[in-house]
């Protein structure tokens, strides 16, 4: 039994790699991943030397790398994306060849793949766009509203377009926010995280009153692997976390936790095109079984115990990285 996962070495995929690994000893497990800013190596370790792993450093967009990793795969989830709202403002045309062209190279080569028995579409609930009021179901219309989740959009109903045309086993998943250890220091909870830790002001958005819905990681891992068990091909499943938290109170929540002033906090303009509010039904995955057993303020506080003890995984992030920098600088000094 193998298991592709694609983007294995980022953020949610590192997570997913490692409670695989935990759940199913038995399956063996292929990693496709590129390796641009936000993939490392090192969240792998523990799991990347295990019997039967096999890392393919490739580009899902590369009909070869990609046939080279799907090879006698049973199941393919494919995490693999370009994934920060803010770069997809300066640089919409890398989101576009992975996000959408990527994952069409993934679906022609999983149609060509005999024994596969499901394909794990990794969206997002980005899809429904700002939701005022209320609460997104699986069947609400997609209103996507930056370059990140047009494309998202994109790769969401191409894996649905193979499931509905050529039958391939397809499921699509839209989880919200996911917050947890090995989350990239650009995205809003490790990035308040870290700076708080060494008493930089925290960049707030506009007025501070965006809403997201917090999901650890681990239980967006439990869900995407429950999933694997019970989910029906042709389906799509929203993910939440039920924890829908303004910015300015997360931000608040943030400092407590690190025991830093709230004079941290720095109002800079707004993002471009800024979702007010996301919001998700869940009542179909709790259907089959799944629910979020993470609560918010314990899964916050693991979370910046986890950067607090691993300074040495994030430092070198936001120091030595020219992307994080680079990116850094154009876009923070522009707010
Ligand atoms: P991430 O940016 O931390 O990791 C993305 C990974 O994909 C990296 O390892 C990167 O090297 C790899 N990658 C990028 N382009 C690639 C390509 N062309 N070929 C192969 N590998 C490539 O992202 P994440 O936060 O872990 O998100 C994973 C998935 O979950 C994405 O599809 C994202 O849209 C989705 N998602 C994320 C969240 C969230 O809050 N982080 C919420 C809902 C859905
Ligand atoms: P982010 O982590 O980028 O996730 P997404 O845009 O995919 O939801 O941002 C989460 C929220 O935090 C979003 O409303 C934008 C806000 N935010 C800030 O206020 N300041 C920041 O520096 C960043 C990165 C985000």
């Amino acid at each position: 039994m193998r298991i592709l996962i694609t983007g294995g070495a980022g953020f949610i995929g590192s997570n997913f790699v490692r409670h695989i690994a935990d759940i199913h000893p038995d399956w063996e497990i292929t990693v496709l991943d590129k390796l641009t800013y936000a993939g490392r190596l090192e969240n792998l370790e523990g799991v990347r030397d295990g019997k039967g792993f096999q890392f393919v450093h490739g580009d899902i967009a590369d009909p070869a790398a990609v046939s080279k990793a799907m090879a006698g795969c049973r199941y393919v989830v494919n995490f693999a994306a370009e994934t920060h709202v803010d770069r997809s403002l300066y640089d919409a045309g890398s989101f576009i060849q992975t996000d959408v062209y990527g994952a069409f190279v993934l679906l022609e080569e999983a149609r060509r793949t005999k024994d596969l028995e499901l394909f794990v579409q990794i969206s997002t609930d980005e899809v429904y766009g700002s939701v005022e009021s209320g609460s997104s179901t699986e069947t609400d219309p997609l209103m996507p509203r930056n370059p990140y989740s047009a494309s998202k959009a994109g790769g969401d109903r191409l894996a649905y377009s193979y499931f509905a045309t050529y039958k391939l086993p397809v499921i699509v998943t839209r989880a919200s926010n996911n917050y947890g250890p090995y989350q990239f220091p650009e995205k809003v909870i490790p990035l308040f995280i870290t700076h708080a830790i060494e008493d930089r002001p925290v960049p707030l958005y506009g007025d501070g009153l965006n809403v997201r819905d917090w999901l650890h990681v681990d239980d967006h891992c439990r869900a995407v692997s429950h999933l694997l068990d019970k989910g029906v091909p042709g389906e799509t499943y929203n993910i939440g976390g039920g924890n829908e938290v303004k910015n300015i109170d997360l931000t608040k929540r943030i400092l407590a936790l690190v025991g830093k002033p709230e004079s941290l906090i720095q109002p800079v303009a707004d993002r471009p095109g800024h979702d007010r509010r996301y919001s998700l039904d869940c009542a179909k995955l709790r259907g089959l079984g799944w629910k979020p057993v993470e609560s918010f303020d314990e899964g916050l506080r693991h979370t910046v115990d986890w950067y607090r003890s691993h300074d040495g995984w994030w430092r070198p992030l936001k120091e030595a990285n020219p992307a994080f920098r680079e990116h850094y600088e154009r876009h923070y000094k522009k707010a």
